[in-house]
């Protein structure tokens, strides 16, 4: 029987992008076509939402939610059936989709994703034209709520749709004051301890997590780690109450979007037979960046620049990269002091160090394509998604031993040298010096061309592509369906 899927985010790739979510979002849709289940994509219509074609029908919602006139719109794209939440007041803005240009969170972010979440919940319900949903995805806070007003609808003749509420990052919960509560339109029950309520205020992630019937994290290692304190920020005992409902499906990626032998953003295509055309790439990415022409290895990162990202960590060890012989090419935007930091190193060895603060998708496709390693040195990552690009296109990963980064790459010790299952670099979280050392362990290892090759070739082997995650997120619906049922 084909189950059809209500996905809900605040991101999808292509038409609103500002990190991994939008990835995956993105490309759910066709990895669970395969195993005859239908994904319609919620987001909410931002101002500029790129490439959406022409407005399909106009489904027939209440003209107002939570006070903000507004109305949902379908489309059918290339990346399947789309419904945009189109309520001008609170979404079509300059600025991103959580913060104006300042960088300043919106002051109404509790309407804006309460509103949309609402309307998510009523379209998983069969109001507005469509069929009723047989499950309600939601991920991360931003859509969370749905979850909540799911299990909180009064007019129910059948149970509402099941929700499964996907963690993509604890640490941005949606929490707000509690004076936001009489505007979101529940009953004064829903403001306890198994609600909404948190810490006094009003939490919509923990919300969405007491009311899903299932809870996923990205990755494996991200499940168990998000039990104790020091990853859990705050919710570790919740998870822990819910621990039957909670499970970890490691994300795939999108293969046909991220193909170093289709790649139309690459100087040269290639594959793992024609590595030697990577060098194409490799003087591509040097004049983008202004890098010297030298024989060390080219590393990069592609990053939001933030603590969380460990770039603080990074900073402080890219003179010893310069030292050893490497350069650092690095694409990012965050923190103001961490963007200064990387503009201050690259002031001090030009040619060397090269930093471009800002977001380019087109220009994060040539860096895998043409630098030799990709650093990643989080604190903690729920799954992580641009060390499986790297390892998809030879751009070898090095990562902190943590979540999805610690389940999907293989350290190059001698062991794993020796067995030839090496894929890349593993360090300490958290620990410049660990992270230097396997910058150090990189390096050297670059220096013998037949042991670089060899460890490109496996990594390049590894199927992060979303067969496994597709079937397991089907199996898990089905599940959830027939209960229900
Ligand atoms: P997160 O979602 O925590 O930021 P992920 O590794 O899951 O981390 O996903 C980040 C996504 O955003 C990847 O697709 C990565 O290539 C992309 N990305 C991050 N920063 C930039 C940037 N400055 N320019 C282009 N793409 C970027
Ligand atoms: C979040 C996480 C990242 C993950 C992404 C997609 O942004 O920080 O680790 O890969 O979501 O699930």
């Amino acid at each position: 029987m084909t189950l059809r899927v209500l996905s809900v985010a605040s991101e999808a790739w292509p038409f609103i992008k500002t990190g991994g979510l939008a990835d995956v979002v993105g490309a759910l849709p066709a990895a669970l076509a395969e195993h005859d289940i239908t994904v319609t994509t919620l987001i909410p219509a931002y101002s500029g939402l790129a490439s959406m074609p022409q407005v399909g029908r106009v489904l027939d919602l209440s003209p107002q939610v939570l006070g903000a006139p507004a109305r949902l719109t379908e489309h059918h794209t290339d990346q399947g059936h789309v419904v945009l939440f189109d309520a001008p007041s609170l979404f079509a803005r300059g600025g991103g989709p959580y913060a104006d240009a300042t960088g300043a969170d919106w002051a109404d972010n509790w309407r804006r994703f309460a509103a949309f979440a609402l309307a998510a919940a009523d379209l998983a319900a069969g109001v507005g034209g469509l069929p009723r949903f047989d499950i309600l995805h939601a991920h991360d806070w931003q859509a969370a709520m749905a979850a909540v007003y799911l299990r909180y609808r009064s007019d129910e003749a059948a149970p509402p749709p099941p929700a499964v509420v996907t963690v993509h990052n604890i640490a941005f919960q949606g929490r707000f004051e509690a004076d936001v509560f009489p505007g979101l339109g529940l009953p004064p029950r829903a403001f306890a301890l198994d609600g909404v309520e948190y810490y006094g205020g009003v939490g919509f992630l923990k919300g969405g997590l007491q009311a899903a019937a299932a809870i996923t994290t990205v990755s494996p290692t991200y499940a168990m780690e998000i039990r104790e304190p020091a990853f859990g920020m705050g919710l570790e005992g919740l998870i822990v109450e819910r621990a039957g409902a909670v499970t970890g499906i490691l994300n795939g990626i999108d293969t046909r979007l991220w193909d170093p032998a289709a790649d139309t953003d690459l100087a040269a295509p290639y594959d793992v037979r024609t590595l030697g055309r990577r060098r194409a790439n490799r003087t591509a990415l040097e004049r983008a960046f202004g890098l010297d022409r030298l024989d060390g290895p080219i590393f990069c990162v592609i990053s939001r620049l933030t603590l969380q990202k460990g770039m603080d960590l990074l900073a402080g060890v890219a003179d010893q990269i310069v030292a050893s012989g490497g350069r650092l090419a690095v694409l990012g935007t965050g923190e103001p002091s961490l963007e200064a930091a990387y503009a201050a190193a690259a002031a001090r060895h030009p040619g060397r160090i090269a930093a471009r603060i800002g977001f380019d998708e087109s220009l994060s496709h040539l860096m895998q394509g043409g630098a030799d390693a990709i650093l990643v040195p989080s604190r903690f990552e729920p799954c992580g998604l641009t060390q499986m690009y790297g390892l998809r296109y030879g751009c070898i990963p090095v990562v902190a031993r943590t979540g999805g980064l610690a389940d999907t790459v293989i350290d190059a010790n001698e062991a794993a040298l020796g067995a030839g299952v090496a894929t890349g670099f593993v360090c300490e979280p958290n620990s410049a010096a660990s992270l230097a050392w396997a910058i150090a362990r990189a390096t050297a290892l670059f220096a013998d061309p037949g042991a670089w090759r060899g460890l490109q070739r496996q990594a390049m082997k590894a199927d992060f592509s979303w067969r496994r995650g597709g079937a397991r997120y089907a199996d898990l619906y089905r599940r959830l369906a027939r209960t229900r049922s």
